[in-house]
């Protein structure tokens, strides 16, 4: 696990867009494994920058999402399709048809997961971004969840409700169920980028990076993946390091 640790959110966005970059620049035909929350939006916005100046381009690159709300459909302002239709799809010259999120209104959500799993061995992944939560949840990989589990519906923790009710105009509106991508998944690619900034991940980011490889901190089983960076800022860091004096 390559651990960096950037001044500010604004350093840890550039550090974590290089990666991605390096990755699209020497594969133009990259799949791109994205996520939706507020720790990528700076990557996003790089994405966007760097596009529209015309140093690198998307066209022929596929994406893949890790997770949506069940119940809300893609033209729902909180849903994750809509996150990044506005957030970046719209911004990029990637094409809508490659650009791939679960349907969490699919008449037959066990189909979708099935589908999604197929999809994800169709398009194996060059790079996968990730953030984490405060409880260290990756996608909505709830701390219990199976390491070796598929895409599949999964209930939200109380804590997960909680910290995305700022999305929402109250935490009763947050959808309490969601379609994601296993842990099985996402150990599938074959390079993976996680950021995290501010205090509130600090211990999550603890759990995962010194703590031991448990269910009960689902992103500690990236200690095991091949290649691996972490990109912090300091707040996010602050529990690594033992203190000296
Ligand atoms: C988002 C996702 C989640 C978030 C995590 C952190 O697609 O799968 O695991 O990455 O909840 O969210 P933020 O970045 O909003 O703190």
């Amino acid at each position: 696990m390559k651990i960096i640790v950037a001044k500010n959110y604004d350093e840890l966005s550039e550090a974590a867009y290089g990666v991605i970059k390096e990755v699209v620049l020497s594969n133009p035909q990259a799949v791109l494994g994205l996520a939706t929350g507020s720790s990528p939006l700076g990557i996003y916005k790089r994405m966007a920058e760097e596009c529209t100046e015309g140093k690198v381009s998307y066209k022929e690159v596929k994406t893949v999402n890790l997770d949506e709300y069940v119940g809300l459909p893609p033209t729902h302002p909180q849903s994750y399709r809509w996150f990044m239709k506005t957030n970046l799809f719209d911004k990029i010259d990637v094409l809508p048809e490659n650009t791939h999120v679960p349907n969490g209104c699919a008449a037959d959500l066990a189909a979708e997961c099935k589908r999604y799993d197929e999809l994800l061995e169709k398009l194996p992944r060059n790079v996968q971004l990730l953030g984490i939560g405060n409880n260290g949840h990756i996608a909505f990989n709830e701390p219990g969840s199976p390491f070796d589990g598929g895409t599949r519906i999964v209930e939200l923790d109380k804590s997960t409700i909680a910290a995305n009710a700022r999305f929402f105009e109250s935490e009763d509106e947050v959808p309490k169920k969601a379609i994601s991508m296993g842990i099985k998944g996402i150990m599938a690619s074959e390079k993976i980028v996680l950021v995290a900034s501010g205090s509130n991940k600090a211990e999550a980011v603890r759990a995962m990076c010194k703590g031991p490889v448990t269910e009960a901190c689902p992103a500690s089983i990236l200690q095991n993946h091949p290649d691996v960076t972490v990109v912090l800022d300091e707040e996010a860091a602050s529990k690594l390091y033992f203190k000296l004096w």
